[in-house]
């Protein structure tokens, strides 16, 4: 049986052969449309969630299965005390395969420990967020052709933003990647991350303005400032605001950069940029969709 904690639970080869299938059910949804019949998908969310549970279970209902979960650690027996080893030994009686968010880093890979099913970590506080990183890789693989050669730019939370710590560690797999990291000095990457850079060798920059690299991105992933982890409202309040990318700022970026953002947006991003062919944050949350599809495929071992 196998867990998705991180993206680097599958080798570069499985991670191609996952977008694939994914592009193949892009091209041909109705032939993946009853893969699951008789399948049920639990959703346990500890932790609020729009888009990573709606795809979770938009996902397992596009292939033919069924859902089942909870959305709110009040809503679930955690408000009892129950702990998480618990809980998904309940839910591997009432399941085929789980998504679990937790606020608590490592909560995922504890349940994974004891769980008689498939789980998949959809986030655990500000560590890891798997399956946003796959949507990420397969959106850029889809719309430039390649996961490799390009300059990345990841503007906002460095610190606190679990889907850049993600990308970050997937991304190195691939050949002649340079990141460059934009953010306040306060919500700079971590010093784990540039560590490991350094020793790996491979090519970073640390700046605070955006519009000192823009012309030299193919990429840039732009994130919110993570509210809910910082320690108090005033530097939150005096950091929300700190990047806005809107028309003026883009004028200095190349035709074919693709502006990518997790989602959910705040106000980094001003709406007068979506309608820009660049901006592909809402063609990335379709992806996700899919390779959702793709993943629970392979994690219950269902042929094609
Ligand atoms: C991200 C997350 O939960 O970390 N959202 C998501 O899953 N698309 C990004 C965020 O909340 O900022």
């Amino acid at each position: 049986m196998r867990h998705l904690m991180n993206p680097l639970d599958f080798s570069v080869e499985e991670l191609d052969k996952l977008f694939d299938l994914a592009n193949r059910m892009e091209a041909d949804p109705a032939r993946y449309a009853h893969a699951c019949e008789g399948k049920k998908l639990a959703t346990c969310f500890y932790e609020p969630s729009t888009r990573t549970r709606l795809s979770f279970e938009a996902a397992m209902l596009n292939l033919g299965g069924q859902v089942l979960g909870f959305s709110d650690a009040a809503s679930s027996s955690a408000s009892k005390g129950e702990s998480v080893s618990d809980t998904i030994r309940v839910i591997s009686c009432y399941a085929d395969i789980c998504a679990m968010r937790h606020p608590k880093e490592g909560a995922p890979m504890v349940a994974a420990e004891r769980s008689g099913i498939p789980v998949i970590n959809a986030g655990d506080g500000g560590h890891q967020h798997p399956t946003q990183t796959l949507t990420d890789l397969l959106t850029i693989r889809s719309l430039k052709g390649r996961l490799g050669g390009f300059t990345i730019g990841l503007c906002g939370d460095l610190k606190f933003g679990r889907t850049v710590h993600s990308l970050i560690n997937a991304l190195i797999r691939y050949s002649d990647i340079r990141f460059i990291f934009i953010s306040p000095p306060e919500l700079k990457v971590p010093d784990y991350i540039t560590d490991m850079l350094t020793e790996k060798g491979i090519a970073y920059e640390e700046v605070i303005r955006l519009e000192d690299c823009m012309p030299d991105l193919d990429l840039l992933y732009m994130t919110r400032v993570q509210r809910e982890r910082f320690f108090n409202e005033e530097d939150y309040v005096r950091l929300k605001d700190f990047y806005i990318l809107d028309k003026a700022k883009l004028s200095a970026a190349r035709a074919d950069m693709l502006i990518l953002h997790p989602l959910p947006r705040v106000n980094e991003i001003s709406v007068e940029v979506d309608d820009d062919p660049r901006a592909v944050y809402f063609k990335q949350a379709k992806y996700g969709v899919y390779v959702r599809m793709a993943l629970i495929l392979t994690l219950l071992g269902i042929e094609e």
